[in-house]
């Protein structure tokens, strides 16, 4: 089959979970049910997606649904060679993701999802790149607020620099500046089982704490070490930081496009990421409140019956914030491009984004991700990609026309 014999370009896997519906909206929302991008529903219950189609109005009456189970790849396999993307939500990806990979990856159909699950990305790359850079299919994790902010504006952001100074920063530091969001029951889900499998699982751990844990075998290794886990004093915007939530991920999906790029950013590049504290006197106390909060979060969901009693307390799968809090929500992050040998070149790249973090921004993320990859004009090979890897500067156009993300230098 063709690629333009496939039926859809585009097939929101998971559309009847907390972030498939948000994508079904967006999608419906920006591009219509009969319009220039012809998408579809798809999960493993029928029921459900039918009720998500109601409730979506009589617009989306027109949207077709597909269904398939993920224990059945005879039908997995007819369900991902009906279209040029799959864009899953389906997690935690650990545990449900593996045989849809597997099978776009046999029928050369892309799939972008919204993965953090360090320990299941490493399990893809070592069982599939070769044979998605064979059949063609780029299969591209964490589209959403993990990791496409992070890893497309340290593209944009090199790029822009080696176009004026001829040489991309050696160091590249992200300072997440404000945030206002919440968590859902499947994000929430995903971690918890990522630390039940890496308690299981040495190997597991030592992947998730490595800084070059995603990086292709043999690409080599550069200069970060661990992540920080105590807050720093950073000197050149003069205020104290402390852990990025999200750096663990960020990071080695930034260093893994580096690679895969063949080292533009450079074989020494360094990348770091935190969050900036209020300036003034009580920065300092702040930092590590914030950081002792984090790491004691962090050690009672290490036990197994705190972490089991948590997790009955917090959101459960299909629940997350309000809409109120959704259409409230916004990021702001700064992006420094440093020369250390020539401070004078240094460049800030401050990204904004018009919805809460984690879902309202990551919705509308993933859909332009899976739209990109089913029309686009791009360049890149098959494999088990990065978002900047698999789809640079046609995914910044698509966030900034359309996803309510901006790029601004400072
Ligand atoms: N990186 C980011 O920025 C970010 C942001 C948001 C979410 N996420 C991730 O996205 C994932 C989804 O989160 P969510 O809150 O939307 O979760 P959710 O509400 O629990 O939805 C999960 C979806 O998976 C489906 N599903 C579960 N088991 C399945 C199976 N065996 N076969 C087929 N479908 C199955 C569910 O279908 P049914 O309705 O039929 O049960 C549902 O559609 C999580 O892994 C989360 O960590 C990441």
């Amino acid at each position: 089959m063709t690629d333009n014999a496939r039926e859809f370009d585009v097939l929101v896997w998971g559309a009847s979970g907390f972030t498939g519906r948000l994508v079904a909206e967006y999608l419906l929302a920006t591009y219509g049910a009969d319009g220039p991008v012809r998408w579809a529903l798809a999960g493993r219950s029928e029921p459900r997606l039918t009720a998500v189609r109601d409730a979506l109005g009589p617009q989306a009456a027109s949207l077709p649904i597909r269904v398939a189970a993920i224990d059945d790849p005879a039908g997995l396999a007819a369900l991902v060679a009906s279209t040029r993307v799959v864009c899953t939500t389906v997690g935690p990806y650990a545990l449900y993701g593996s045989p849809l990979v597997a099978a776009c990856v046999a029928e050369g159909t892309h799939c972008c999802d919204l993965t953090g699950e360090v320990h299941w990305m490493r399990r893809m790359i070592d069982q599939h790149h070769e044979a998605a850079r064979a059949s063609g299919a780029r299969i591209v994790h964490t589209c959403g607020f993990d990791s496409i902010p992070s890893d497309i504006g340290t593209w944009h952001l090199q790029e822009t620099l080696r176009a004026r100074h001829g040489a991309p920063a050696p160091m590249v530091a992200l300072r997440a500046r404000e945030f206002r969001g919440g968590f859902s029951g499947g994000t929430i889900a995903s971690m918890l089982n990522m630390l039940a499998e890496a308690e299981q699982n040495a190997a597991i751990m030592a992947v998730m704490s490595d800084p070059y844990g995603l990086n292709p075998d043999g690409s080599g290794r550069g200069l970060d070490g661990p992540e920080p886990a105590l807050p720093w004093y950073d000197a050149a915007i003069g205020a104290w930081v402390t852990p990025f939530i999200m750096a663990a991920i960020n990071t080695k999906v930034v260093r893994r496009t580096n690679a895969l790029l063949g080292h533009p950013y450079g074989h020494d590049f360094r990348y770091q990421e935190g969050t900036v504290m209020p300036g003034g006197a009580l920065g300092l106390p702040l930092a590590f409140a914030s950081a002792t909060a984090s790491a004691a979060a962090m050690a009672a969901i290490g036990v197994p019956a705190l972490r089991r009693f948590i997790g009955k307390r917090l959101p459960q799968p299909g629940e997350g914030p309000s809409q109120a809090l959704r259409e409230s929500g916004y990021y702001v992050l700064d992006l420094f491009g440093r020369y250390p040998a020539a401070p004078g070149q240094d460049l800030c790249l401050r990204i904004r984004g018009d919805r809460d973090p984690g879902y309202g921004s990551t919705a509308k993320m993933l859909a332009e991700s899976a739209v990109c990859l089913a029309q686009d004009d791009l360049d890149s090979p098959g494999g088990v990609l990065t978002p900047a890897a698999a789809m640079g500067g046609a995914l910044v156009r698509r966030l900034t026309e359309r996803a309510g993300l901006t790029f601004e230098f400072q």
